[in-house]
């Protein structure tokens, strides 16, 4: 009998069931049941959430279960749902849980299951990231076409063999790129951080096949693949990656960069959602 209490307060515990404990929280808060789209914004992209349509509720991301409001200055700490002008309602997580705060990888990817767990069945990743390829001025957002994980760590547990092979959508890039035929695309490659790579470290992730670097979006984009979810990834380049640029990297200007281009890249992104 022991074993069995063991076992069933281990169940309650799994990622999966606090994701569905967050979901049934957001759907009390917010009235509604079923979420079809998710975004997670990510540094230059928050002002997207005002132009996707109108907003229905916004919550703290502190009061929903397995979300800790975040301390990352320029990374805001709700999660709103928005109804858009075709019917369709976007879950706007504005909450993101880093690799680098050591939280554990479950924290990280909780955001991704709680939208799927909402119902969620496309999930747009977007984050602000340096650039390898260096004709990408600060605040030219671009498509992610694959990733290389360089975190040696994985949201999945024991042996969950999941397929990678489409898992930035080629058609939901296709749909992006009706929107702005100019978009570019490239391969994200997550480094754990928090400091920025040094031009070394660059140069190997451009070696690799790289072409933009940053600290967020592979380990997500793998959660949202194993819940089902089709996803997008977007990268607004607020800087050019060290070494690419002889300038000295710092997180002001990296913020900076991201509140300039903010309004364009806002736009584009609520003209894309509302195509998905
Ligand atoms: N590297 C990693 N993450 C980043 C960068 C970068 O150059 N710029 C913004 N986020």
């Amino acid at each position: 009998l022991r074993r069995q209490r063991q076992m069933c307060i281990r169940d309650s515990h799994t990622p999966f069931a606090l994701a569905t404990d967050a979901a049934k929280v957001i759907a009390d808060q917010t009235s509604i049941s079923r979420h079809d789209i998710a975004l997670t914004l990510g540094s230059g992209w928050a002002k997207a959430a005002d132009l996707i349509g109108e907003t229905i509720a916004e919550i703290p991301a502190g009061d929903v279960p397995g979300f800790a409001s975040s301390g990352v200055p320029g990374h805001t700490g709700t999660i709103r749902s928005i109804k858009m002008a075709n019917g369709k309602h976007a879950l706007v997580i504005g909450a993101r849980t880093h690799f680098y705060e050591d939280k554990g990888v479950r924290a990280v990817v909780h955001s991704v299951r709680t939208a799927a767990a909402c119902g969620a069945k496309v999930m747009v990743l977007t984050n602000g990231a340096g650039g390898i390829k260096d004709h990408w001025t600060p605040g030219t957002p671009v498509l992610i076409s694959d990733h290389l994980n360089l975190t040696a760590s994985s949201p999945l547990e024991g042996a969950t063999f999941i397929d990678l092979t489409d898992l930035y959508s080629s058609r939901l890039r296709d749909i992006a790129r009706t929107i702005d035929p100019t978009l570019d695309e490239g391969v994200y490659v997550q480094f754990r951080g928090p400091h920025y790579e040094t031009p070394a470290e660059v140069q190997m992730a451009k070696t690799m096949g790289g072409h933009i670097v940053g600290m967020s979006t592979a380990l997500e984009a793998i959660a949202a693949r194993e819940a089902g979810m089709e996803v997008l990834g977007l990268s607004l380049i607020t800087n050019l990656a060290a070494g690419i640029s002889p300038e000295p990297l710092s997180h002001k200007e990296v913020i900076e960069a991201g509140q300039m281009a903010e309004p364009v890249i806002s736009a584009l992104l609520a003209k894309i959602v509302a195509a998905l």
